[in-house]
């Protein structure tokens, strides 16, 4: 555990969704604090980005609700920093997906390119959990 890893919440009606109806799984090397955030270490960072590693996977309806957040990055932005996930072989993001617009006292918001990642359930610009890093 270390200031420089990134914790991170998502979004607590989403935790409470998938947590109530399925199951929320953290695959190493992140780890969940007590307080239910996510905690990603530090790999690499650089003047622009930071990248950290580990996965938070959420499943429910059998299956059909199937999504991860993996190995998440943070890049710099004019207005703060842009917080992108890796695809994996258990979501539909292929590539790497931004997902949050971080003010810079990690206040975050939901991406216009993160929509689908939610199955438009939010629209851009909803509030998710504020990041620390
Ligand atoms: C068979 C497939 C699915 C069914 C039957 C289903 C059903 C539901 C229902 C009934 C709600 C309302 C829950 C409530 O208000 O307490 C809901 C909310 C939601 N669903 Fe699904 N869903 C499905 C697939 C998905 C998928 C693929 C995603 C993608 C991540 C998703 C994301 C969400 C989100 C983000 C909410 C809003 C949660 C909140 O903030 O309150 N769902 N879904």
């Amino acid at each position: 555990m270390s200031e420089a890893d990134l914790t991170w919440g998502v979004r607590a009606s989403f935790v409470n969704y998938v947590e109530a109806l399925g199951e929320v799984t953290t695959e190493p090397p992140a780890s969940r604090d007590p307080n239910g955030a996510w905690r990603f270490p530090l790999v690499e960072a650089t003047t622009t980005h930071r990248r950290y590693a580990g996965a938070v996977s959420f499943r429910a309806h059998h299956g059909a609700l199937a999504v991860t957040l993996k190995n998440p990055w943070l890049e710099r932005t004019d207005t703060g920093h842009s917080l992108s996930v890796a695809g994996s072989p258990h979501s539909p993001v292929k590539a790497r997906l931004v997902i949050a617009d971080v003010l810079p006292d990690g206040g975050a918001s939901l991406a216009e390119s993160g929509v689908a990642f939610f199955d438009f359930h939010y629209a851009a610009g909803t509030p998710l959990e504020a990041l620390s890093f």
